[in-house]
């Protein structure tokens, strides 16, 4: 379901910034009859991928334990840049709908890089206490789950995981699949208490 509900999300998002970048494109060449027509044609489909982007989204977000502070930045660029494509293609205001188009490239690119700085942050972790449980349950338990068996996205149950520590280091580092690399926010010691804490699950 959640695989699903995420490949739509994701196909939506193209198919949507595609027509935008084609009929913004039409505007700024100023091809205002043929404009007209294509977004008279494709009003009710714009508005249904519109609807769409923004439920599946929040349907993604709902999955999240914590909502970092790009997922809030993306949810309210998107809802102020759909509205702002519209008008702009309407009423022919070119530097309206090139706006639009810029923030929706930009949402998609820190949609792909997880963050709106494109840089991900060392994660905040308190010395005293265990460094390992505070690094997974701040990355981890989202798809994981406390108990390491919660199978989001068809995560495999860690605790009965095949994998030696050298290859989990290197799934945690790289990612595989929808696990996304964690290569630029871990340092080797948390990574080495990571484990330790994962092979005691
Ligand atoms: C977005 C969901 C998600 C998050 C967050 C996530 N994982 Fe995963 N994890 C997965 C998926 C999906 C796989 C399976 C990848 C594949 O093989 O295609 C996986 C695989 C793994 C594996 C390999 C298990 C095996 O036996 O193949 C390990 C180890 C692992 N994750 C550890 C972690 C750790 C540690 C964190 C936190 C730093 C983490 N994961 C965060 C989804 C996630």
């Amino acid at each position: 379901m959640e695989i699903g509900m995420r490949h739509l999300h994701v196909t939506v998002v193209i198919v949507f910034l595609l027509f935008m970048i084609f009929k913004t494109v039409l505007l700024l060449a100023n091809k205002l009859e043929l404009l007209d027509r294509i977004r008279s044609k494709t009003k009710v489909a714009d508005m249904i991928l519109g609807l769409l982007i923004v439920v599946t989204g929040i349907y993604m977000m709902t999955l999240k334990s914590g909502i970092e502070s790009y997922l809030w930045i993306k949810l309210i660029l998107v809802i102020l840049a759909i509205p702002l494509g519209i008008v702009g293609l309407k009423r022919h205001k070119k530097l309206l709908a090139l706006l639009s188009v810029l923030i929706i490239v930009y949402i998609y690119g820190i949609a792909e890089a997880q963050s709106y700085k494109f840089k991900r942050d060392h994660i905040e972790i308190s010395n005293s206490g265990d460094v390992g449980k505070q690094v997974y349950t701040k990355l981890c338990v989202d798809c994981h789950g406390e108990d390491g068996k919660k199978g989001l996205y068809k995560a495999p149950d860690l605790t009965t995981s095949a994998l030696n520590d050298e290859e989990k280091t290197l799934r945690i580092q790289q990612g595989k699949g929808l696990m996304r690399g964690y290569e630029s926010e871990l340092d080797q010691q948390q990574i080495e208490a990571l484990l330790e804490y994962l092979n005691a699950l």
